[in-house]
């Protein structure tokens, strides 16, 4: 990169154009899309297959695509097998850091063993092809490992995040019908013990199908176990059905890989669909393509695995690609605020891709904890997960990338499974835009009745055609999934995202935030029927509306209206008590920034909240359009 032109573009310098692995974007994009298939099957070229595919796409029942019709792989046999007879096995796949400052390290060839012999003892417990395992871990290889060996044997992984509380994550294996949890003891956190098991054994109780508990032991605290049901890994793994030696299942292309819930506008978190061959494809192209990646890269995704941004770039698509990937347990200012610049320096970290929140959370501690260490590795830099404010985009660029590492702002979702708008490193680039849609992709900017908005006009952002790494759908829940994405722009065929954006006129996006009632707190996606629920389940509430207000380091922070029942009063220890109720039954992360009282909630004539009026009201801003206002 260069300093910026007089119109704010920083340009890619020549030495990022000559090395680059795609070195010019609108003739090949031109191609995408007018040989869409051609296209996503030379791509799918790039990967192994014990059987080829008769069909790129089938259309035929939109929108139920189907991507690489007749295919037989495994995302594990592109992800480790391949690599086992090529020069890519004896380098390291994983380097591992834990928070105490403990470090673990795994080759391909290792890596194949440790799943492989998970996969073993997952066999030998009675998981079979197409059953659902829960895992809800701390980042640890064994999170990683428990991914994989599902993947292998053609299970269902569904990771849970482990900031949930044990009513979420209940709520989740019970949905899924899940009958085998792996879990650890515990994780290390801001130099504490955050309890796991425990939380996991809760979860248990709410949950009738539950059979089976592996724990993988972490921060060694007592835990409870039960017999017949809990197991500690590492009694399992030195029993000889962990044998290191174990084929990969051979799936269709589009049976499914992993579940992975999110949140939506309304009703319960929602699992969405991902499958072995589309997600295959789609993952290690842009993984490929947008993150350049190299043979001898050390590529650092600082995202937590139990979000799409680690199942994709942490794990799978660096994998399929061939790098090492770094991992860290713990917290970024731990135990001070220069741990990941030290951890750059330390394995010479070529690319990093991270959130504005942690961008923002760590630039407040100014610019000497990074200038400290030797960040000279660093080629290339991201950002996922919200909007990245200008300020923000510049100190990473500066401070960080040292003026000379382009910035994938890549904007995706769960439900996209991998990039939709994105950079490619010779991009030139506007800071706190995504700039155009990846190879492939048609976006735009719409009204209402599907007209394209003039430049920098506000309005609602769609996607067009179909791509390899689309959702496949709701599990259990066809009608839902018609329902929120399918069907405001039913008549065009058009995926609807959820996010309003702007395009300007040299055909970059900016994207403004979500449409729905999805709050995005530290670019974790969480919903307000969900909090909500949790609220009113406090005896002193019988009606709340969850928000989301800016916040300068989280980006949005929850802000609630709560209406008290009779004989409550509003009071200090009663907001305290809802807030603890709220991070004792959601977790951490829904802890709520404030709760209002107030004696009634705005809403329609049929009975919904209007939760843009409690926000203008919050902001102080202009009421808007009243006319469907109750009262
Ligand atoms: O609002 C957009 C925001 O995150 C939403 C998707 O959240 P989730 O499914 O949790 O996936 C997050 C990681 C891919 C989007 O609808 N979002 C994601 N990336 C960006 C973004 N907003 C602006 N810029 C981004 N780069």
């Amino acid at each position: 990169m260069t300093n910026p032109t007089e119109n704010n573009l920083y340009l890619p310098s020549k030495e990022v154009i000559a090395k680059a692995n795609v070195k010019e974007y609108d003739n090949l994009y031109a191609f995408s899309i007018e040989n869409r298939e051609q296209f996503w099957a030379e791509q799918a070229e790039h990967l192994g297959w014990y059987q080829k595919w008769d069909k790129v796409l089938d259309a035929s029942k939109p929108p139920f695509f189907k991507w690489f019709c007749g295919a037989k792989t495994n995302i594990v046999h592109n992800a480790i097998d391949r690599h086992q007879h090529t020069e890519v096995r004896n380098k390291l796949a994983l380097i591992w850091e834990g928070e105490p400052g403990d470090v673990r390290s795994f080759s391909y060839h290792a890596l194949n063993r440790e799943v492989s012999q998970f996969a073993n003892i997952l066999k030998s417990m009675g998981v079979k092809k197409g059953d659902v395992v829960t895992i809800y871990m701390p980042q640890i290889p064994e999170q990683i490992f428990a991914m994989l060996a599902c993947a292998k044997i053609g299970a269902i992984h569904s990771v849970v995040y482990g900031g949930f509380s044990h009513e979420a994550l209940a709520d989740r294996i019970n949905d899924a019908n899940s009958h085998v949890v792996i879990t650890a003891d515990g994780g290390f956190r801001r130099g504490k013990v955050v309890e796991m098991k425990s939380v996991v054994n809760k979860a248990m109780e709410l949950s009738p199908t539950m059979e089976i508990c592996i724990t993988i032991k972490r921060v060694n605290i007592d835990v409870y176990m039960e017999n017949g049901r809990d197991y500690w890994y590492h009694d399992l793994v030195s029993l000889p059905i962990a044998s290191s030696k174990c084929d990969t299942e051979q799936m269709d292309a589009n049976d499914t890989l992993f579940l992975l819930y999110t949140s939506g506008s309304t009703g319960r978190p929602k699992a969405m669909i991902h499958t072995h061959g589309g997600y295959s494809v789609y993952i290690s192209t842009t993984h490929r393509m947008v993150f350049d990646i190299k043979p001898d890269d050390r590529y650092w995704c600082a995202a937590d695995p139990g979000w799409i941004t680690g199942h994709s770039y942490i794990v799978y698509g660096p994998l399929m690609n061939g790098a090492t990937i770094i991992m860290y347990e713990g917290a970024p200012t731990y135990p001070y605020p220069d741990r990941w610049w030290k951890m750059v320096e330390r394995y010479g970290i070529n690319i990093l891709y991270t959130s504005p929140t942690a961008i923002r959370g760590l630039m407040r501690f100014g610019d000497s904890w990074p200038n400290r260490n030797d960040l000279s590795s660093l080629r290339l830099l991201g950002s996922v997960g919200e909007p990245i404010n200008p300020e923000a985009w510049r100190w990473y660029h500066e401070v960080i990338g040292n003026n000379k590492c382009p910035i994938m702002d890549t904007w995706w979702q769960t439900e996209t499974g991998g990039f939709m708008i994105t950079p490619l490193p010779i991009t030139p680039l506007k800071p706190g835009s995504g700039s155009k849609p990846f190879f492939g992709n048609e976006i735009a900017v719409v009204d209402d009745d599907g007209n394209e908005v003039k430049a920098d006009e506000e309005g609602t952002l769609v996607i067009k055609s179909p791509w390899p790494g689309m959702t496949a759908g709701i599990f259990k829940d066809t009608q839902r999934f018609i329902d929120i994405y399918w069907s405001k722009y039913k008549k065009q065929g058009w995926y609807l995202t959820g996010d309003s954006a702007k395009k300007d006129k040299d055909g970059y996006f900016w994207i403004i935030g979500r449409t729905d009632d999805v709050i995005k707190v530290s670019g974790y996606r969480l919903g307000s029927a969900e909090i909500e629920g949790v609220m009113i389940s406090h005896p002193a509430i019988v009606e709340s509306a969850a928000i989301a207000l800016p916040h300068p380091i989280k980006g949005n922070c929850i802000h609630i209206f709560a209406i008290l029942r009779n004989g409550y009063e509003a009071n200090l220890e009663l907001e305290h008590d809802l807030i603890n109720h709220m991070v004792t039954h959601m977790g951490p992360i829904a802890k709520p920034e404030a709760i209002t009282f107030v004696d009634q909630l705005p809403k329609t004539r049929s009975g919904k909240i209007m939760r843009r009026v409690l926000k203008a009201r919050a902001l102080g801003l202009p009421d808007g359009d009243l006319s469907t206002l109750e009262d």
